[in-house]
């Protein structure tokens, strides 16, 4: 009856987690949304391979810039496309209609695309298109089966094949090493993670204070209690 039970719980955790990864395997990767060089890295990526496609309508530069230590020229002249303004949302350029009819879909908003999916289903999908001659596009995912998006980091990642046991290997090699293109894609999770809740790091450095403030509160009141009930028994 015990380990019944246990097994009802642990069903119950996990079947969330396994219903939003499509019973597909992922792979597990630790963000850490404080670490801005990684941010920095990621947000590039993110302008120059994406966001052609994919807006991120919740986010303004001027507030990225902010959160990730840069100046507002940094951002202007590295991460922003000359006809934006340091205040705008990072829109996209492309028109939902020609989506549509390039892509079969509209490629979503990104802004809070980490909380619907989680970071390691976006890990995973970023890391595992592969060759499939019966796609529109000459790939497919393993984390999003036959996937309207096109193999876009190809040039970084190369391609993978996958075998008859579901394995996947290197097919043709990218630009980069799977050691850098991991990171790579590590840098631009963690970016995609930011923008989906970026107040949390205001809240992240906000606790501290609370916890401190509670501690100092504990060392007055505690003593206090004791003084009022002394007498009472
Ligand atoms: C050439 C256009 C294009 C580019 C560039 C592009 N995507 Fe996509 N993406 C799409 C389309 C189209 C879909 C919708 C696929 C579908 O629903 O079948 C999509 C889907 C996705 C999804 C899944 C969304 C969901 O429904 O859960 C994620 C995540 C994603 N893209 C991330 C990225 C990231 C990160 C980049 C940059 C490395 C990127 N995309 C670049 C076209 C693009």
């Amino acid at each position: 009856m015990r380990s019944f039970i246990i097994a009802a719980i642990f069903a119950f955790f996990t079947l969330p987690a396994m219903a939003a990864s499509g019973g597909v395997e992922l792979d597990h990767v630790d963000i850490d949304i404080t670490d801005q060089a990684s941010l920095q890295r990621g947000a590039q990526t993110f302008v120059n391979y994406c966001l052609s496609c994919h807006s991120a309508s919740f986010m303004r530069y001027n507030r990225m810039a902010k959160d990730l230590g840069l100046s507002d020229d940094q951002v202007k002249d590295n991460l922003m496309f000359a006809s934006d303004k340091i205040g705008d949302t990072m829109t996209v350029a492309m028109r939902a209609e020609d989506a549509e009819k390039w892509f079969g879909v509209t490629p979503p908003d990104l802004s809070v695309i980490a909380r619907a999916r989680g970071t390691d289903w976006l890990y995973t999908y970023l890391r595992t298109f592969y060759l499939d001659d019966s796609r529109p596009m000459g790939t497919n995912n393993v984390a999003f089966k036959d996937v309207g998006m096109p193999h876009v980091l190809w040039e970084q990642q190369g391609y993978l094949a996958k075998d008859e046991h579901g394995e996947l290997s290197v097919a043709q090699k990218g630009d980069m090493t799977p050691h850098q293109y991991d990171q790579m894609t590590y840098d631009l999770v963690n970016f995609l993670a930011y923008i989906s809740e970026p107040s949390k790091l205001q809240r992240m450095a906000l606790a501290k204070w609370v916890l401190l403030y509670l501690f100092i509160f504990f060392l007055v009141a505690y003593p206090l209690k004791k003084a009022f009930w002394k007498d009472v028994h």
